[in-house]
């Protein structure tokens, strides 16, 4: 079977260096890998205005700089369809025939549904759409048949549906769908990396994230002054590594060679680390080396962005593009979906013949 891949981000805010490490680095090289047939990343616009109803302005705006930030990683509009949920209309013709597939009770157990009710403070009154979007995500993944879905963690009990549904639809009314697997990040720090101030997830409105498209002088400050070990306050004295965020982000982003550049007292991260443990090394000359290889890995990706901004009009135009190729497999498959629950009754002669034989 041809191998596809399918994920996606809300246009919420620009991306950062978790969704980097979480999953944009993966799909540059996925997609350079020459391993997958297809490859579709969506803007997932409609689901972003599942929680945002009364500000869609924030999302038409946010469209653009989730493109270009996919653009400044490496995604090849040559290699991958870049496109834009809301355009593609059969993945709410999808969504809607997956919802007699799916208990109301189901959805409420679905972790992440549940502690994004929780961060939002929905309990009391829970956007019905908000409260359906896993269906509508596996319409997303199905419509475009894909096989892999690489996403972070968090996004496990999303695909862990999908597959129920397939499994449901498939039992019901005969194959059409296709189960996908996920893909996790190898590497366990860029499962999800913490905000800046220690806290457990960066999130716009806690002000902890480093976005891709910040200027080097706002990732210097932003490192310096993260949150560490906060009994660490001397240089002698002994620290820990396990939580402390500069240490979680070293993990997801330093190489060995990035020591012999930046850091030569050390050949590895856990030579450091275990110098840190043992005391006698202090938070600013790690903080510093931590900037020189976040800064190395940045600034390709912002100096491309500074390339495609010129030209915002051929942005529109490449996700139009990629919109409209996603847009043809995703009416293969609505075809396909309602033939097999047979709602196809125009295209259904024998419906046709049997009907008239019964009143003639
Ligand atoms: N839920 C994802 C997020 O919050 C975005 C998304 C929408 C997605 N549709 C998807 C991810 C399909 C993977 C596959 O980031």
């Amino acid at each position: 079977m041809d191998k596809v891949i399918l994920t996606g981000d809300r246009p919420t805010g620009k991306l950062h260096v978790g969704h980097y490490v979480g999953s944009l680095r993966r799909r540059v090289e996925l997609q350079n890998s020459g391993d997958f047939k297809k490859i579709f990343i969506m803007i997932a616009d409609a689901q972003a205005l599942t929680d945002n109803a009364d500000n869609p302005e924030k999302i038409r705006q946010n469209i653009i700089e989730v493109a270009l930030d996919y653009l400044s990683c490496g995604l090849d509009p040559d290699k991958s369809n870049l496109l834009i949920q809301s355009q593609i209309s059969e993945l709410c013709e999808l969504s809607f025939y997956y919802m007699n597939l799916v208990t109301v009770s189901r959805l409420q157990r679905n972790p992440t549904v549940k502690s994004e009710i929780q961060m939002r403070n929905f309990e009391a009154s829970i956007p019905v759409g908000f409260f359906t979007y896993p269906i509508s995500q596996a319409a997303d993944i199905t419509a475009f048949k894909a096989t892999t879905v690489p996403v972070g963690e968090d996004q496990l009990p999303m695909i862990e549906q999908t597959r129920e549904i397939v499994r449901k639809f498939n039992s019901i009314y005969g194959d059409a769908l296709i189960e996908p697997d996920v893909l996790l990040p190898d590497n366990k720090a860029c499962m999800r990396l913490p905000g800046t101030d220690g806290k457990a997830k960066m999130s716009k409105s806690l002000g902890n994230c480093i976005y891709l498209s910040d200027s080097p002088d706002d990732v210097k400050k932003k490192i310096m002054s993260m949150f560490t070990d906060p009994n660490h306050l001397q240089v002698s004295d002994p620290g820990k590594v396990e939580g402390n965020p500069v240490f979680i982000y070293l993990d997801a982003f330093c190489k060995d060679e990035h020591f012999e550049r930046y850091c030569p007292d050390y050949a590895c991260l856990d030579e450091m680390k275990e110098h840190y443990t043992r005391g006698g090394l202090g938070d600013v000359k790690v903080k510093k080396f931590l900037n020189n290889v976040i800064q190395e890995e940045l600034e390709p990706i912002r100096n491309r962005r500074k390339e495609f901004e010129k030209d915002i009009p051929s942005v529109y135009d490449m996700l139009k593009k990629g919109t409209e190729n996603a847009r043809e497999v995703a009416a293969q498959t609505l075809s396909d979906v309602k033939s097999k629950m047979k709602i196809n009754y125009f295209d259904d002669m024998e419906l046709i013949a049997e009907q008239s034989k019964k009143y003639n």
